[in-house]
Order: structure tokens, then C-alpha cells, then sequence
């Protein structure tokens, strides 16, 4: 989409909220009221020295068109989103970036404002007001090799990146998902992300990758074997895959000198944290323990990834060399759930799938029977056991954030768990779906399976105060948001999604 420049001396900007804490963000604001927008997204990136040192800092923000245009003030909006947006034009050398969709303006405009912050404001004619995506940039903020990014976390993490302005390149084998997500993320984003069909453990195949975008410089790590009970039934593939794999992409990311590396881990990691006093919610600090080869897997990778970011600064240091770019983020996730709210993109795992919310859509739509339930002897408030459950819209903006802050503050490798610090039942969970499906799903209770543990729910604090986080959407709209994909979909990515929920995406 193309924009047309304006200087800021073309065109003033006059103040609008008597209470912003900077003119400059008055401006903004002025500048799309003016603009009548239905929907605004915000984009903050401040910018270091060089090109490395920038984070981003993405929120939302509905604003309601009201009959005598009036607007809610900043901070009624979201005070988390002006803390940040204080903070981003108040740093040395920042960049925003305001993106405001309205079906009001015909042609799109793109200010370019000549101080000290050197703001940028870009309005684009699309509006999406529950969409929540972005159509155009002008910039990619920076590139980033997503593996498993066809999969169900990664799918919607590509979608998070390109709505904040990255560049995305996928790499992914297709074992267990569809080149119909990219299809999808296209049409939510506006943009295509790039795609390889690469299996993780052929590392000539990621070097000719890296080879062909030099611009990247991150790396999000998804693709993996994810099945806990299979995982007992072939722990040498497992290991292959999981680890074997990991040790491939950081070989390949070396050569190419990538050196930032998002990885997917999981709460398995702390096994029975009701082992010992106090851990539950479960900090980072809760000793690791998996209980099962699966989640085994994922603490030998965060090992892996922890002694050789360790080790590459170390040696680098040690040779007089910049060290401080190796850096890896460990993001422990409890369970994702959940679809886009439009209905057309979400889970769809080419086998049986292993998770509750999944299984019980089956249940839904008919294609499985009842839901089994393993185990109601826990001591747990109805017996079944407790598990922290996460919009996966969430989750995917989970990643943006620690990438931004793995590429602005550089601070080696770092643990967080991502999870809504909000524990559910299985009963719990059983209803929440049920209410809205709007009938009792089947299930039977059958024993508990070996290596499940009573309750895994995340103290997610240090997420939320690091990396300015904190879960949006509760369980009961993933719920609903599952239930509009599974229900429109029951094939998944084998079917077209219905017409009209197309034209409502070509609408907005
Ligand atoms: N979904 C969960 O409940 C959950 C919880 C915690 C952690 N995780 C982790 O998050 C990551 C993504 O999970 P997901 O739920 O999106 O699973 P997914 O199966 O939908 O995504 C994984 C992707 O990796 C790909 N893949 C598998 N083996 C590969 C290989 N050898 N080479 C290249 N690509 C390969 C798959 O095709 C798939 O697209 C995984 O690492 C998983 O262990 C998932």
C-alpha cells in the first residue's frame, strides 16, 4: 500500500489531551481523531545507536467513535499502553510508529515528523476494527526465522511479527501442520511471510536459508515433537528431533552469525512443582523436574541453548570481540488455547490432537465420541487436575515481547513463564466449553495417566514486570474464539472457511 509523505512543518499538529504527559503524543492522537479511526494500532520502537539496539512495543487500542467525537482520553484507553508510550518518546533517539485504521480516510497519509524523536505516523485505509491486523509497513522493524511457524503457536506468532513490522522467514517440515497457514496469516497480515519446507536436524538446508536472507538476526524455535505419551513410546526420535535439532539451528545460526534465539519450552519442565512448599503458582526460580521424555527434551534444550549463549559471549569476551548480541529467552508456556477471533486460522493438528480444548472441539463438532478424563483423585477443588490455560493470541504476543527484549536489552539467556497465573480444572474447563457450544459434552472419567501431575499454574510476575506482558483474553474466549474456528472448520486447513467470514476479513 502506498503512503504519501507530509513534513510535520506542512502540516502543525495541534494538542488534543490536556493530561498526555508529551506534545508530541497529543499530536498523534490529535492527528487520528481527526482521522475518525475505528480501530488504532500502536506501535512503539525505540531505537538505539545502531540498528540492533531497538525494541518494540505493540498495543491496541479500540477507540469508539462517539456521535459528537469524542474520544476517551489516552489513559483511559490502556494505562499500560501510555506508560509505554511515555516512555518510548521520552527515550534519546525513539521512533513511533502510529498506525490508525479508518473506513473514513481515502487516502492513505504517512507523517514524518523532523525532531529530535523523528516520530513517524502512518494511516492505512484499512479498517479492522476486531481483527486486530496490521495491512502495510513501511519498514521492516527487523527479520526473523520462525521455525515451526506453520504450526499452531508459530502460525499466530508470524501473525504477531508481521503486525509489528517484521520480516518473517518460515522454516518448517510440514510433519504436523499445513502450508494453508500461510495462506491465512496472508490474508490477516496483509503481508506473506516467506516459507521453506526444512526439516530442523538438516543443517545444510537452514544454512541455505540463512545464506539467502542475511537481514536476519533472531531466530523463534517451535519446531519440535510435542507428544507426551508418544514421547515414552519413541524417546530416541524425540531426542533426535527436539535436541538434535536445536544443536543443528544454533550450528547454522553461528555460521550465519544469528545470535538472538526465542525457544519454545514448556511448564513440563517444572514437573511436580507441589513437591515442594510454596511453588504453586510456579516461579522460574521452582527447581526443574520433568517427569516425562517430552518434557525432558525441552530442559536439555534450555541447557543447551543456556551453556552455549554462556559460552559465546564468554569466549568473544575473552577474545577482545562484541559479545553482548548472544543472547536466548526461555519462555516456559502453560497451556495454549484458542483460536483467531476471526475464525479462520487455529489449531489443526494433522493426527489425533493431544491437548483438552482440541479434543473436547472434537467432542463438539462430533468427530470424537466424549472427552476422557484421566484421573479425578487429585486433590484438587473437584479432583481433576489443575492447568493455567492461555489465549494463544496472547501467547504469540508473548514471543514479540521477549524478542524486543532480547534485541534491545541484551541480556544473555533468561527463563519466563507464560502463562495467565489463573488455574482451571478439567470439570472447569469441560464447562466453560460446554456454555458455549450451549449443550453438556460427553466424557468419561478413566485412571490418571502416568507422568500428569496435579496442578501447573504459572506465576507469570516476571513476564509481566520484564517484559511488560501480562495475558488479555481469558480462557472463556478462547473458548469462544475456539468454537468459531472449530465449528466453521471442522476440517481445519483441509476446507475453505466459510464465505462469509472471508467477506468479513475483505470487508475490513
Ligand atoms: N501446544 C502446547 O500445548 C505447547 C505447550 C508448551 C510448549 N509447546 C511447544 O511449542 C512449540 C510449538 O507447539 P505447537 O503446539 O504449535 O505444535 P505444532 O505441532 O502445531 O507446531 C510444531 C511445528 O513444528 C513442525 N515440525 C515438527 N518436526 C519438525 C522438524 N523435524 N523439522 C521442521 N519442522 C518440524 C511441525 O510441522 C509443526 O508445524 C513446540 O516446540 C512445543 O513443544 C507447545
Amino acid at each position: 500500500m502506498a503512503f504519501q509523505r507530509l513534513s510535520m512543518a506542512s502540516r502543525p499538529l495541534p494538542r488534543l489531551l490536556a493530561s498526555s504527559p508529551s506534545p508530541s503524543l497529543s499530536s498523534y492522537t490529535r492527528t487520528a481523531s481527526h482521522a475518525q479511526p475505528l480501530s488504532l494500532s500502536l506501535a512503539i520502537s525505540a531505537v538505539g545507536p545502531r540498528d540492533r539496539h531497538r525494541s518494540q512495543f505493540q498495543r491496541r487500542i479500540q477507540l469508539q467513535r462517539h456521535q459528537h467525537r469524542h474520544y476517551p482520553s489516552y489513559s483511559q484507553v490502556d494505562p499500560r499502553l501510555s506508560r509505554q508510550l511515555i516512555r518510548g518518546v521520552s527515550a534519546p533517539i525513539a521512533q513511533t510508529l502510529l498506525v490508525a485504521r479508518s473506513n473514513k480516510i481515502r487516502s492513505p497519509l504517512s507523517l514524518s515528523l523532523s525532531h529530535s524523536h523523528r516520530p513517524g505516523l502512518f494511516f492505512s485505509t484499512a479498517t479492522s476494527p476486531h481483527l486486530q491486523t496490521r495491512r502495510s509497513t513501511t519498514m521492516a522493524v527487523g527479520t526473523v526465522l520462525i521455525t515451526g511457524g506453520t504450526g499452531y503457536i508459530g502460525s499466530f506468532t508470524t501473525l504477531a511479527l508481521l503486525d509489528a513490522g517484521y520480516d518473517v522467514v518460515i522454516v518448517d517440515s510440514l510433519y504436523n501442520s499445513s502450508k494453508v497457514a500461510i495462506d491465512r496469516i496472508e490474508l490477516l497480515a496483509g503481508r506473506r511471510p516467506d516459507f521453506y519446507q526444512v526439516d530442523i536436524t538438516n543443517e545444510k538446508a537452514l544454512d541455505e536459508v540463512f545464506a539467502k536472507h542475511p537481514a536476519i538476526d533472531s531466530v523463534i524455535h517451535f519446531a519440535a515433537l510435542k507428544a507426551v505419551g508418544e514421547s515414552s513410546i519413541i524417546p530416541l526420535e524425540y531426542y533426535r528431533v527436539n535436541v538434535g535439532g536445536s544443536i543443528a539451528l544454533l550450528q547454522s545460526m553461528t555460521r550465519y552469525n544469528v545470535t538472538n534465539i526465542v525457544f519454545s519450552s514448556s511448564a513440563t519442565v517444572y514437573g511436580d512443582a507441589t513437591r515442594f512448599p510454596d511453588m504453586i503458582p510456579i516461579p522460574e526460580h521452582c527447581p526443574i523436574g520433568p517427569t516425562n521424555t517430552y518434557g525432558r527434551t525441552k530442559s536439555m534444550i534450555e541447557d543447551v541453548i543456556t551453556d552455549y549463549v554462556n559460552a559465546q559471549r564468554t569466549n568473544l569476551e575473552k577474545e577482545g570481540k562484541p559479545f553482548q548480541q548472544w543472547n536466548g529467552a526461555l519462555l516456559r508456556y502453560f497451556n495454549p488455547c484458542g483460536a483467531h477471533p476471526s475464525g479462520i486460522m487455529g489449531e489443526d493438528p494433522q493426527g489425533v490432537p493431544f491437548n483438552l480444548l482440541p479434543l473436547l472441539g472434537q467432542v463438539a463438532t462430533g468427530q470424537r465420541e466424549k472427552l476422557l478424563v484421566f484421573g479425578e483423585d487429585y486433590p484438587s477443588r473437584d479432583g481433576t487436575a489443575i492447568r493455567d490455560y492461555i489465549h494463544v493470541v496472547d501467547l504469540a504476543r508473548g514471543h514479540l515481547e521477549a524478542l524486543n527484549y532480547l534485541r534491545s536489552k541484551q541480556p544473555g539467556v533468561k527463563a519466563w513463564n507464560l502463562g495467565s497465573g489463573r488455574g482451571s480444572t478439567v470439570f472447569e474447563i469441560i464447562k466453560a466449553f460446554s456454555n458455549v457450544v450451549g449443550r453438556d459434552l460427553k466424557y468419561e472419567v478413566v485412571a490418571r495417566r502416568p507422568g500428569d501431575v496435579l496442578d501447573l499454574t504459572a506465576n507469570p510476575k516476571l513476564a509481566n514486570e520484564e517484559l511488560q506482558w501480562k495475558t488479555e483474553l481469558t480462557m472463556e474466549k478462547a473458548c469462544e474464539d475456539l468454537w468459531r474456528w472449530v465449528s466453521n472448520n471442522p476440517q481445519g486447513y483441509r476446507q475453505e472457511p466459510p464465505a462469509e467470514l472471508l467477506a468479513a476479513i475483505k470487508k475490513a
